[in-house]
């Protein structure tokens, strides 16, 4: 089988993510990126015009002062990616939503809706929310344990599509010469009853151009990697270096696997944030520049983030990274145990963790435009992802990496040259899911060789046609 090309995704960062405490100073970035639709619209019309395969909304539903700038004032993801959809026409729209906070009915209706007003384009990064914080905004006591957590999270993808598969392909004659508008025949309740959801279903709203959004997952512990061998058709990750990229990769592809999936229906996408610059040099000076506009202050408060916003700000810097029981257990426990080991392992003071942290940002994808694209192409050739979502802030610097960096790779065959589909499967590469109620009508109709033969318009390669998209370009 030949490789696919080298998938794109844009992650859409505003006035700043994690450790950008500068961002919202660049004059290129309105301050109120994070909340003006045009800055969102014009950012994915350049990604298209790159010929990306997706854009990407991270999200969460806590904050506190200390919170990144971008997360303190940004728009619901679905809302948003809405409202891009009709200014875009082959862009994938790929949104996060939490699987603990949110009915799977609502969720499945949402994303539904989205691939339909976007002619095939919707995404889910399911996650389960790290923030534990978040259990206090909606009625709960506390955040659920990392069993319940994943438990949950894995019923609830499962309930979204069963909804989604509610009406087959050809439930909507509409025929009005016939006075057929549904055929009731294929409509179909789901009836679920588990350990966290009851619903009955049927979803209100017909098959979507996809059949089913595209499944992206993010979560890195045992659970989480669990999870995303089960449901994920992609997987948002971190990339250190390239080793621990290739091990990520093999060990998700070969748990696929193990669950009797086709590995390759699960791309490996992580997080990267290239410094580009005319030469290698200029590059590294810009990346140093960017790591002295860090405020060492910012990150000892965001250290707590993963530790349930414990306040570090209490202990002496200069003293062993302190004791802090069992905080983080309910957060981002994956990241906050990381941490503390690589503390204890190094005999790390407070003030060298922060620093440590703050050096996480080092990317590994510094250099001129041919050292870039060399560094990605290699990682791509030797398994380390099957493509990478590129955090976007300044439009300048993004256009380094697509007037620089992508012109080089298209050459070289890695990265598509025109869109293959109007649809984020059909980009990716990954199959329209086939609807389970029109796979077991023809399973049936098999057994019963007298039968009158199968409606053509229920076969599933006819789900698989794409649509004209309804999106128009502006
Ligand atoms: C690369 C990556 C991106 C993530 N993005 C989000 C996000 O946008 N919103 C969110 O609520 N959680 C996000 N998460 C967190 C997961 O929801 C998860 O709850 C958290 O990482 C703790 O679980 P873990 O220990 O399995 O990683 C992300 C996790 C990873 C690894």
């Amino acid at each position: 089988m030949t490789r696919r090309t080298l998938k794109l995704g844009a992650v859409l960062l505003g006035v700043g993510g994690p450790g950008q405490h500068a961002t919202w100073l660049n004059p290129e970035i309105p301050p109120d990126a994070s909340v003006d639709v045009r800055w969102y619209i014009a950012r994915a019309q350049e990604a298209e015009a790159a010929l990306f395969d997706h854009v990407f909304i991270v999200d969460s539903q806590f904050i506190t002062a200390d919170s990144p700038n971008h997360y303190l004032s940004r728009l619901e993801p679905l809302t948003l990616l809405s409202a891009i959809a009709v200014h875009t026409s082959h862009i994938g729209l790929v949104g996060t939503i939490t699987t603990s906070y949110n009915e799977p009915f609502n969720v499945a209706r949402r994303l539904a809706s989205l691939d339909h007003i976007s002619g095939g384009r919707a995404g889910w990064n399911v996650v389960t929310s790290g923030d534990a914080g978040t259990a206090g905004n909606y009625s709960r006591e506390s955040h659920f344990d990392y069993a319940t957590r994943y438990g949950r999270a894995l019923e609830h993808v499962r309930v979204a599509q069963g909804l989604w598969d509610s009406y087959e392909a050809d439930a909507f004659p509409r025929d009005r010469g016939r006075g057929e508008f549904f055929d009731r025949s294929r409509q179909h309740t789901l009836d679920h009853r588990g350990e966290y959801f009851s619903v009955v279903g049927p979803l209100n709203l017909e098959r979507s151009p996809q059949g089913q959004p595209v499944i992206f997952q993010a979560g890195d512990s045992e659970e989480g990697r669990d999870l995303g061998a089960s449901i994920a058709e992609a997987i948002f990750t971190h990339a250190q270096n390239l080793e621990q990229a290739k091990a990520f990769r093999t060990e998700l592809r070969a748990r696929a696997a193990a669950k009797g999936r086709d590995p390759e229906h699960l791309l490996i996408v992580p997080g990267i944030f290239p410094i580009i610059a005319d030469t290698d040099e200029q590059a590294r000076a810009k990346e140093a520049a960017g790591r002295g506009e860090r405020s060492f202050e910012r990150a000892l408060a965001e250290l707590g983030r993963p530790f349930g916003w414990h306040d570090f700000s209490q202990y002496d810097l200069d003293a062993p990274f302190p004791e802090v029981g069992d905080a983080g257990e309910l957060s981002f426990r994956t990241q906050a145990e990381a941490i503390k080991t690589s503390a204890r392992e190094n005999n790390l003071t407070l003030r060298q963790v922060v620093q440590a942290q703050l050096d996480v940002f080092r990317s590994p994808f510094v250099g001129s435009p041919r050292t870039v694209a060399d560094a990605i192409q290699h990682w791509f050739e030797q398994g380390g992802f099957d493509g990478i979502n590129i955090m976007v802030n300044a439009p300048s610097e993004f256009a380094r990496f697509t007037e620089g960096v992508l012109p080089i790779l298209r050459e070289r065959g890695v990265v598509r040259s025109e869109y293959e589909s109007t649809t984020l499967r059909g980009n990716l590469g990954l199959p329209i899911p086939e609807n389970r109620h029109t796979a077991a009508r023809h399973t049936a109709d098999r057994h019963q060789p007298a039968q009158a033969p199968a409606d053509a318009t229920a076969d599933a390669t006819t789900v698989a046609t794409e649509r004209a998209p309804v999106a128009l370009v502006s």
